[in-house]
C-alpha cells in the first residue's frame, strides 16, 4: 500500500503571507524521509496554494511517485505534459470551494475527461479519476480508459453514527472491489485521518491512499517525518489486522 502525502496545506501557510516559507519542497524531502511513497499536490486554476514553481521543483526532488491533482483543462494538460508527473489525478474544480467537494461528474464532463485521459496517457502519465463511491462512476472510469480510480472517502470521513460510518465504508469497499474486477487500480482519499484510516486501509484491493490535512496538521506539532511515519504505521497495522 502506497501513501501519497498531499502537501497543498504547506503551500497554503506560505501563501497566507505571500512569503518564501514554508516550502513544500522541504516538506517533501522530510515526508519521504518519514516513509511517504509519493507526494501529491493540486495545482489549482487560481493558484491559491501550490504554484507552478513548486511543481517543477518537486519534479526534480521527489524520489517516489509525484501525483498531480488537476482539472481536465487544456492549461493543466499542457503543464502536466511539460512537467511529467508520474501520475495525474483528475479532479473537479470549482473556484468558490474550500477544497474538492465531490467526485468527477463523468457523464456531464465526458468529452473533456476523455480528451485529458488520452493526452496524459499518450504522454506516459498514469491517470486516475477521482470519483464518488458509485458503481456507475467506476464503470464510466473504465470506459474512459483511466488507469485507476481514486475513490472519494469524504462521505465516509464525515459520517458520524456507527450505522452511517459502516454504510459509507461499505460503499467505498464495494466500489474498490468493482474497480479491481474491471481491471482498474484502486486509490482513495479525502478526509482520512489517523482515527478513520483503518477501515479504508484494510480494504484488500486498495493500493494507494492520498492524505493531506491530517498529516500536515500533525506535522505542525511533531515534525513532518514523524507525522508521516505514524500514518504509515496506522495503515500497516490495519492491513495486518483487518477489522481491528
Ligand atoms: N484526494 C483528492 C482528490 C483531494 O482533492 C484531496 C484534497 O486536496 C485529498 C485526496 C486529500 O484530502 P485531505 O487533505 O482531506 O487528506
Amino acid at each position: 500500500m502506497r501513501l501519497g502525502v498531499n502537501l497543498d496545506h504547506v503551500a497554503t501557510v506560505r501563501q497566507a503571507r505571500r512569503a518564501a516559507e514554508p516550502d513544500p519542497a522541504a516538506a517533501a524531502v522530510l515526508a519521504e524521509l518519514g516513509g511517504a511513497d509519493g507526494i501529491t499536490v493540486h495545482l489549482r486554476e487560481d493558484r491559491r496554494h501550490i504554484q507552478d514553481r513548486d511543481l517543477r521543483l518537486l519534479r526534480d526532488i521527489v524520489r517516489g511517485r509525484l501525483n498531480l491533482e488537476m482539472a481536465a483543462t487544456p492549461e493543466m494538460i499542457d503543464i502536466a505534459l511539460n512537467v511529467k508527473p508520474d501520475q495525474a489525478t483528475l479532479v473537479p474544480e470549482r473556484r468558490e470551494e474550500v477544497t474538492t467537494e465531490g467526485g468527477l461528474d463523468l457523464a456531464a464532463d465526458q468529452a473533456s475527461i476523455k480528451r485529458a485521459v488520452s493526452a496524459l496517457r499518450h504522454g506516459g502519465i498514469f491517470v486516475a479519476l477521482f470519483i464518488d463511491p458509485e458503481p456507475e462512476s467506476v464503470k464510466s472510469a473504465r470506459k474512459l480508459e483511466a488507469d485507476a480510480v481514486e475513490i472519494h472517502t469524504g462521505m465516509y470521513a464525515n459520517a458520524r453514527s456507527e450505522t452511517s460510518i459502516s454504510r459509507e465504508g461499505e460503499r467505498v469497499a464495494h466500489a474498490a472491489r468493482l474497480a479491481a474486477r474491471l481491471g482498474l487500480h484502486v486509490h482513495a482519499g479525502h478526509g482520512l485521518t489517523y482515527a478513520n484510516v483503518g477501515a479504508v486501509a484494510a480494504i484488500p484491493e486498495m493500493e494507494e491512499l492520498n492524505i493531506g490535512h491530517a498529516i500536515v496538521s500533525r506535522a505542525l506539532f511533531t515534525g513532518m517525518a514523524r507525522a508521516v511515519r505514524e500514518m504509515k504505521e496506522r495503515i500497516a497495522s490495519a492491513r495486518s489486522r483487518p477489522g481491528a
